[in-house]
């Protein structure tokens, strides 16, 4: 797309006054958002009649954080980490500066004393690139649906994992092949551990569940599972199940209170989140009032991720916007619905299958579909269950751990059992 000329307003023509933002941390982000902010500067002071400059930059290696803020208007903090980022941010706020960040691990635990004291010291604190990069779906939870009645959030929020599990299922790679290959082409980092195991994710549905609740929610909060144990079978199983295995966020309401989690599911191929694939992000927004909206786009990335930096900044040029309200406090609810993909390996003679179905059926759980692989003396059953609380299943597996046939130990993975077709 060419870029778009746009006048500064008559009565602000001529010498458009400065903005000046400071810049604490200038890496991948830090640096992509310098480079954008000095492209797009004019058009910005043609929205806002304000010419947007950094006026002070902070990193390691250089800078002084209180000349810094002294110099600034607004404050952009693309540092990462809790400290010193919570400290510096705090300090900001209360000298009057907004804040913008895209630092998912510090609003996750920290989000509560930091809105606080955004609305205390009167100020901005914007955050869209801290969920699903340039996807703007924490604006969408402040400002679009702020006052709707959201039941669920399903969300591809990790597009290292997405990445993989797409590999995996393409090439039918291994979980070690397909990791290997997405450091190779920077989609995964030299230390892949925060993404592979859910933390990364945890703490994007942390922040998300905050905002369509309206009730506070900690990173400690949500339980997370990675996507390390996937196997190129369970893959290959699901295919002919018409099923595809992403790391999912969920966030919802149940029994009056919330549970907010990441773990592999499988979906069925009419849910919105089914094609998400590649680097890419998605999040799907349940509410009855809409049915449900979905928002996808890249993820991660400087370029992308600065893109929802300045677009934060322009928001916070033109007041106002709001922080967080607590509405209500929700209890964390440990019990949820569930249906399930289990893959077990058993001795292949007459009986099995109805003792397995047996002990299922005494813990609640009913089987929707089920494939069976001969390996010689041996079966592979793969098995899709209807949903089930996941404490009695989680019984019934361990039952069924222990029947005498076992070959391995049981695997199990959760479906999501929703299409919207
Ligand atoms: N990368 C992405 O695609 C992406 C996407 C969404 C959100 N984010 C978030 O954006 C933030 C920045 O990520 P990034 O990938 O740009 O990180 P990065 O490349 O590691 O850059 C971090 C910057 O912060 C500076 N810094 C770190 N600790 C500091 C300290 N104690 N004092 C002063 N400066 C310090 C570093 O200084 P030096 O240059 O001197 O080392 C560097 O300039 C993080 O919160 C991250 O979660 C990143």
């Amino acid at each position: 797309m060419s870029d778009i000329t746009l006048d500064v307003p008559e009565s602000r023509a001529g010498q458009p006054q400065p903005f000046r933002i400071g810049l604490l941390g200038r890496g991948t982000v830090g640096g992509a958002f310098a480079e954008l902010l000095g492209e797009r500067a004019d058009t910005v002071a043609a929205l806002t009649g304000m010419r947007p400059e950094i006026s002070g930059v902070l990193t390691r290696e250089g800078g002084d954080f209180d000349e810094v803020i002294e110099k600034a208007d607004l404050v952009v903090e693309l540092m990462g980490g809790i400290n010193p980022a919570r400290e510096y941010v705090l300090k900001s706020m209360r000298a009057g500066k907004h804040v913008v960040s895209a630092n998912k691990q510090l609003l996750s635990q920290h989000g509560e004393e930091l809105w606080a004291q955004a609305r205390e010291s009167g100020v901005q604190l914007r955050f869209e690139g801290a969920v699903a990069g340039v996807v703007p779906v924490v604006r969408v939870l402040q400002e679009t649906l702020a006052a709707a009645y959201i039941e669920r959030i399903h969300g591809i929020v990790n597009g290292t994992t997405n990445f993989i599990l797409t590999e995996m299922r393409k090439s039918g790679a291994s979980y070690a092949e397909a990791l290997k290959q997405a450091q190779q082409l920077g989609f995964a980092e030299a230390d892949p551990t925060d993404d592979v195991t859910g933390k990364d994710a945890a703490a994007k549905m942390a922040i998300l569940a905050r905002l369509a609740f309206s009730s506070p929610v900690n990173l400690d909060q949500v339980r997370y599972e990675g996507i390390e144990d996937i196997t190129a079978d369970d893959m290959a199983y699901a295919e002919e199940l018409g099923l595809g295995l992403k790391l999912i966020g969920t966030a919802e309401r149940v029994d009056g209170g919330l549970s907010v989690r990441v773990h592999p599911a499988f979906l069925y191929g009419g849910h919105p989140l089914a094609s998400v694939d590649g680097p890419f992000n998605a999040v799907t927004i349940e509410s009855p009032a809409i049915t449900e909206i979905t928002l996808s786009g890249p993820g991660a990335g400087g370029p992308q991720t600065a893109s929802a930096v300045l677009g934060d900044v322009i928001s916070a040029m033109i007041p106002p916007a709001s922080t967080p309200e607590t509405i209500e406090t929700l209890p964390i609810v440990a019990d949820v619905v569930s249906a399930f993909y289990l893959h077990l390996e058993v001795e292949d003679r007459p009986g099995v299958l109805a003792q397995i179905a047996d002990v299922l059926g005494q813990h609640g759980a009913s089987v929707r579909s089920v494939v069976q692989h001969g390996l010689g003396e041996n079966a592979r059953l793969i098995m899709v269950l209807h949903p089930i609380g996941e404490r009695s299943f989680y019984a019934g597996l361990e039952r069924i751990a222990q029947l005498p046939f076992m070959r391995s130990r049981p695997r199990a993975i959760r479906v999501i059992d929703e299409e919207f077709m």
